[in-house]
């Protein structure tokens, strides 16, 4: 695909000291174009505290409209945009041009890469097909379960209990830890972390009363024991949850069938 020419890289403005110049390389797909995916670079002039998702919305908003990505509260809460960046998975709205561009005399020294998240089907550029995740997600029960004798008033737990899943209620469902995973590469078949981390933050809640129902769905062949411990999804997790602690704790559930 060829690069876009341009005069001056976009963003570029007479006294704009501060910006440097680096070259984005986005792997493109488009269905109704070609069967086979391409990289195509940009080159933009950009400061280098602002993050990879203001280079994208450079590239959208003022040279290629056509760049299809999925982006929402741009502050690391929804989840919406992890991306594959200089190879690693993390979201755009948190990352910061500085920190993944290697910069000399004022421009990058390699181009920074961006790819759709791996283990899902890429339905344009960088939007994959997240309804086998959220699949995986909605079949661990993802709320609360309880069996008759409602309470009169809301439903105590002390803080030791509650502590017990803190790390795990983190999660925004991102995916960054599943398509980080070799397990759910190799056959999209395996629940995978993210929907593990769900699962234990209500398997491993005091006030819940189905954590033997989640447990023996994990318990399936495509449950938690596929799982081979690479630590891929905890160092994938922007959240900095660690997830493979998680699933090693429900493993235990699951062998001692105590919570
Ligand atoms: S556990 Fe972390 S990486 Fe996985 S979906 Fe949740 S926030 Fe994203
Ligand atoms: S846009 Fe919401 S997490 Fe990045």
């Amino acid at each position: 695909m060829a690069t876009p020419t341009l005069d001056k890289p976009a963003g570029a403005e007479a006294g704009a000291d501060h910006l440097v110049t680096v070259t984005f390389r986005i792997r493109r797909f488009n269905p109704e174009v070609s069967d086979q995916a391409s990289w195509q670079d940009f080159e933009l002039a950009i400061d280098p505290k602002e993050r990879v998702l203001d280079g994208l919305h450079k590239i959208k908003w003022e040279i290629d409209g056509t760049l299809t990505f999925r982006r929402s509260c741009a502050h690391g809460v929804c989840g919406s945009d992890a991306m594959r960046i200089n190879g690693r998975n993390r979201l755009a709205c948190k990352t910061l041009i500085k920190d993944i561009a290697v910069l000399k005399d004022g421009r990058g020294t390699k181009p920074i890469t961006v790819e759709p998240i791996q283990g899902m089907t890429v339905l344009k550029d960088l939007v994959v097909d997240m309804e086998p995740f959220f699949q995986a997600y909605r079949d661990v029960l993802p709320f609360l379960i309880t069996e008759g004798n409602e309470p009169s008033r809301e439903r105590l737990q002390s803080p030791a209990d509650r502590a017990r899943f803190d790390d795990t209620t983190k999660c925004i469902l991102c995916a960054a830890c599943t398509s980080s995973c070799p397990i759910y590469w190799s056959d999209g078949q395996y629940f995978g972390p993210a929907a593990i981390v769900n699962a234990h933050r209500f398997i491993f809640d005091s006030r819940d009363e189905a954590a033997e129902r989640r447990l023996e769905i994990l318990n399936d062949r495509d449950g938690v024991w596929r799982c081979r411990t690479t630590f891929n999804c905890t160092d994938a997790c922007p959240r900095g949850i660690e997830v493979t602690k998680a699933i090693q704790e429900v493993k235990r559930a699951l062998v001692t069938r105590r919570v």
